[in-house]
C-alpha cells in the first residue's frame, strides 16, 4: 500500500501537477474578483473590505493617519521577541525572512508550519513555557515579525506531493459547507464579497492574509489569523476548532497561497 501511495505521489510530481494547480486556482480566483470588482487594482486587495467599500475606507485612512491602535502592541512584540530570545532560534533569527518563508510544508513532519506555530515552538524551547495561539503575546510577536517583511510579497510554495495534499485539504475546508447555516467560507468571502451581511460588508478572500495579526476594534485587541478563523466558524454556527490545529494550518496554506504576489502590509487595522 505504501508503495502504491509513493508511486502515485511521484507521478503527480512528474507531470508537475503540484505547483500548476496553485497557479491555475489563483488565476481563477483573481479572475472572479476582477469580474465583480472591475475597478479594484490587484495590489489594493491587501486592504480587505476597504478596497471594495469607499465609505469605510475613509475611516480606515483616518485611523492610519493618527496613532494606529496596534502601534504600541507591535512595538512591545519587538521587545518580547528579544526578551524571550526568539532571535536565537534558526527559524526566526531573520524575522523578515521568517514571515516570507511561512507557511511552508515541512517534508520531515509532513505538516504545514505556520509562522505562529514556529513562534510557539521557539518560545517553548527558550522559556520552557507554552504560548497561546490567538491573542496577547503571540499576536504581538507575530505582528512585529511580519512588520519586518512589510512591502515584501507573499510567496507560498506548494511543490511536493505532501504539500499538494495539505493544500488540497485546506482548499476543501475553505469551500465546504458547514454549520447551522450550511455555509462555506467562500460563500461569504468569494461569491458574496462586497455585499452586506448584517452590519458588515464582506471582504474578498483575495488579500485576506496580508495584514495579520491585526487589531480589531470589535476585539479591542490584537488577534491572529486563526483567531479570526475561529470567529468566522462561530458566526457560521459551525463546530469550533482550536487555533493551530492541522485543519486550520492546511486552510491557511491554501488561503495564503491565494494571496501570492500581494504585499505583506503593516496596516493592521480592521473594524
Ligand atoms: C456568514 C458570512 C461569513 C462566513 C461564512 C465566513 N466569514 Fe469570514 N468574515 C465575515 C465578516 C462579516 C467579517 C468581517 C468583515 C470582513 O472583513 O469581511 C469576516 C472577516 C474575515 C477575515 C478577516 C478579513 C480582514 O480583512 O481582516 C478573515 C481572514 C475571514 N473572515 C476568514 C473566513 C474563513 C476562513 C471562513 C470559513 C471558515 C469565513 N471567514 C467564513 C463573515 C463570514
Amino acid at each position: 500500500m505504501k508503495k502504491l501511495v509513493t508511486i502515485v505521489a511521484n507521478l503527480g510530481l512528474l507531470v508537475g501537477m503540484a505547483s500548476a494547480d496553485v497557479a491555475s486556482d489563483q488565476k481563477a480566483f483573481i479572475k472572479h474578483f476582477k469580474t465583480i470588482f472591475p475597478n479594484v487594482e490587484f495590489a489594493d486587495y491587501t486592504n480587505g473590505v476597504y478596497a471594495v467599500d469607499q465609505g469605510s475606507r475613509e475611516q480606515f485612512e483616518e485611523i492610519l493617519d493618527g496613532i494606529p491602535p496596534y502601534e504600541e502592541a507591535v512595538e512591545k512584540g519587538g521587545k518580547e521577541y528579544l526578551k524571550f530570545g526568539l532571535n536565537k532560534c534558526s527559524s526566526l533569527k531573520d524575522p523578515a525572512a521568517a514571515r516570507v518563508k511561512h507557511p511552508y510544508f515541512d517534508e520531515i513532519t509532513q505538516q504545514v508550519v505556520t509562522l505562529e506555530s514556529a513562534i510557539k515552538k521557539c518560545y517553548q524551547q527558550r522559556t520552557g513555557k507554552k504560548l497561546g495561539s490567538k491573542k496577547g503575546k503571540i499576536a504581538r510577536i507575530s505582528a512585529w515579525i511580519s512588520d519586518q517583511a512589510a512591502g515584501q510579497k507573499i510567496n507560498v510554495k506548494v511543490e511536493s506531493a505532501g504539500a499538494k495534499a495539505a493544500y488540497e485539504e485546506g482548499k476543501v475546508f475553505f469551500y465546504a459547507k458547514r454549520g447551522q447555516f450550511n455555509m462555506s467560507c467562500a460563500d461569504c468571502h468569494v461569491y458574496n464579497a462586497g455585499k452586506k451581511a448584517r452590519a458588515d460588508i464582506l471582504s474578498p478572500a483575495l488579500g485576506h492574509t496580508t495584514h495579520l495579526p491585526m487589531y480589531r476594534a470589535k476585539w479591542a485587541s490584537m488577534g491572529t489569523l486563526h483567531r479570526r478563523y475561529g470567529g468566522c466558524l462561530k458566526n457560521m454556527r459551525a463546530k469550533p476548532l482550536k487555533a493551530q490545529t492541522e485543519a486550520f494550518r492546511n486552510m491557511e496554506f491554501f488561503h495564503q497561497a491565494m494571496s501570492n504576489g500581494l504585499e505583506i502590509t503593516a496596516d493592521r487595522y480592521r473594524k
